[in-house]
C-alpha cells in the first residue's frame, strides 16, 4: 500500500512522529510536507493528498492539522476523495470497512501521540468489508458527488 501524510504547521510535531511510526511497520510513505514548523495554510497540503491519491499515485492519505477538521473539509471537497476526523481506533478502522475512507484526519491539539500511532495503524491494516450493503451506500455517495461537484 502507498501512503501519503501531510500537515500544517499545526500537525508538523505528529507528522514527524507518525512518519517514523508509519515506516517502522513497513509502509510505503511520501512526506508531502509542511517541511517546517513556520504557519502555513492547510487546504495546500489537503490539496496536495488528494491529487496524489486521484492520479493514483497512493492509496490512502493521512492529513494532520491542529484539530482534524480543517483539512478534513479541505479534502473532501475533491471527488472520489472520502476523508473522515478518527480520533479513535474503532471509527480509523470502521471507515475504512463500510465507507471505504481513503484520507484519515488527525488533530495534533486533540489527542495524545500514542492514541494517534494507534489510530493511523488502525486505518492502514483496514480494508474495505465488500459488502453489499456498504457497496449500494457508496453509490449513493458517488451519486451525489456526480450530481453536486463539478
Ligand atoms: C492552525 O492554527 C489551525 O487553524 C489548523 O491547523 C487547523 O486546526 C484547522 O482546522
Amino acid at each position: 500500500m502507498r501512503v501519503v501524510i501531510a500537515s500544517d504547521h499545526g500537525g508538523f510535531q505528529y507528522k514527524k512522529i507518525l512518519l517514523a511510526a508509519i515506516r517502522e511497520k513497513g509502509y510505503g510513505l511520501v512526506d508531502l510536507g509542511a517541511f517546517n514548523e513556520e504557519a502555513s495554510d492547510y487546504p495546500d497540503y489537503a490539496e496536495a493528498v488528494a491529487n496524489a491519491i486521484i492520479k493514483g499515485d497512493a492509496d490512502r492519505g493521512i492529513l494532520i492539522c491542529g484539530s482534524g477538521v480543517g483539512v478534513a473539509v479541505a479534502v473532501n471537497k475533491f471527488k472520489s476523495i472520502r476523508a473522515g476526523v478518527c480520533h479513535d481506533t474503532y471509527s480509523a478502522h470502521q471507515g475504512v470497512e463500510h465507507d471505504d475512507v481513503n484520507v484519515l484526519c488527525l488533530g495534533q491539539r486533540v489527542i495524545g501521540i500514542e492514541l494517534a500511532k494507534e489510530i493511523i495503524l488502525a486505518f492502514l491494516a483496514a480494508s474495505f468489508s465488500e459488502e453489499d450493503r456498504h457497496k449500494r451506500r457508496l453509490a449513493k455517495i458517488a451519486a451525489i458527488e456526480a450530481k453536486n461537484m463539478k
